[in-house]
């Protein structure tokens, strides 16, 4: 049996997020520039998503350009950016063909115009779609994110719109820019890295880790199975015994 048939479609992941490492290094290694490492993590992209689809999982993150990522050197944040534009214009067929519905998280405000506008454009042309969610994480970072929370928070309860009592886990995700998302079940990280690099620190509070030696444009569909598969094998205890599980 294949990993895909191997997958208990019954306790699948109901949000994934990925953070795509790897790009500079794959490049590196082939005696090739970044950016084209860089675009060929495009195709990894590609694949996770189809594979997520084909699979039915609700909700996809991907990190894609984190808050401290603006410290890399300006011609690779140019061609960042620019990837980002060229894609979304490619793939918009992609997720229209899968009834996938685009939606972003960051601080969006500091992206160049282009890239907001076609980003809006494409949110805007796949609202309607139902079958899948994924999220794209851009100018991100979950210190920045928190910030903002408390400021919102902090501005509602000098206006006397909520009571520092009444300040809960509810009240803090609705003031996240993942308010419309579930927690992460499971969270994939490429490349070897062990580090969660400023990525959903609050969202991942119990959530399934997996790292992999894989660079992210050599990152396929059946990477993703077997990290599924990995993941059906955990047993999920959310600080109960075992035995109160069964
Ligand atoms: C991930 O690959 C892409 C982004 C962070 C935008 P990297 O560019 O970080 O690749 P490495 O870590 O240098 O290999
Ligand atoms: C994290 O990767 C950000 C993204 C994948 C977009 P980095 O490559 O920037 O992470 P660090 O700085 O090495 O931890
Ligand atoms: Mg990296």
């Amino acid at each position: 049996m294949t990993a895909k048939e191997q997958i208990d479609k019954n306790r699948l992941p109901e949000h994934l997020a990925v953070i795509m490492d790897g790009n500079g290094r794959w490049a590196k290694q082939k005696g090739l520039f970044r950016s084209l490492g860089h675009e060929n993590g495009t195709k990894a992209v590609r694949e996770i998503v189809e594979a997520c689809a084909e699979i039915n999982i609700p909700f996809l993150t991907l990190y894609a350009f984190s808050t401290e990522n603006w410290n890399r050197p300006k011609l690779e944040v140019e061609l960042l950016m620019k990837l980002l534009v060229s894609s979304l214009k490619k793939e918009i067929k992609t997720l229209q063909d899968n009834n996938i519905k685009l939606n972003a998280i960051g601080n969006l405000e500091a992206l160049p115009k282009k890239a907001q506008q076609e980003l809006k454009d494409v949110i805007d042309k796949t609202k309607n779609n139902s079958r899948m969610t994924l999220t794209l994480a851009l100018s991100y970072g979950s210190r920045e994110e928190i910030i903002k929370t408390i400021k919102e928070i902090s501005h509602k309860v000098k206006n006397n719109l909520i009571s520092p009592q009444n300040i809960d886990e509810t009240v803090i995700n609705n003031h996240l820019y993942t308010q419309n998302l579930p927690d992460v079940d499971l969270l994939i990280r490429t490349s070897g890295e062990q580090r969660i690099s400023n990525f959903l620190l609050w969202q991942i509070a119990y959530a399934e880790l997996y790292f992999t030696e894989t660079l992210w444009p050599d990152y396929r569909k059946n990477h993703l199975f077997e990290a599924i598969l990995n993941y059906q094998n955990r047993e999920r205890r959310f600080g109960k015994t075992s035995e109160q599980l069964k």
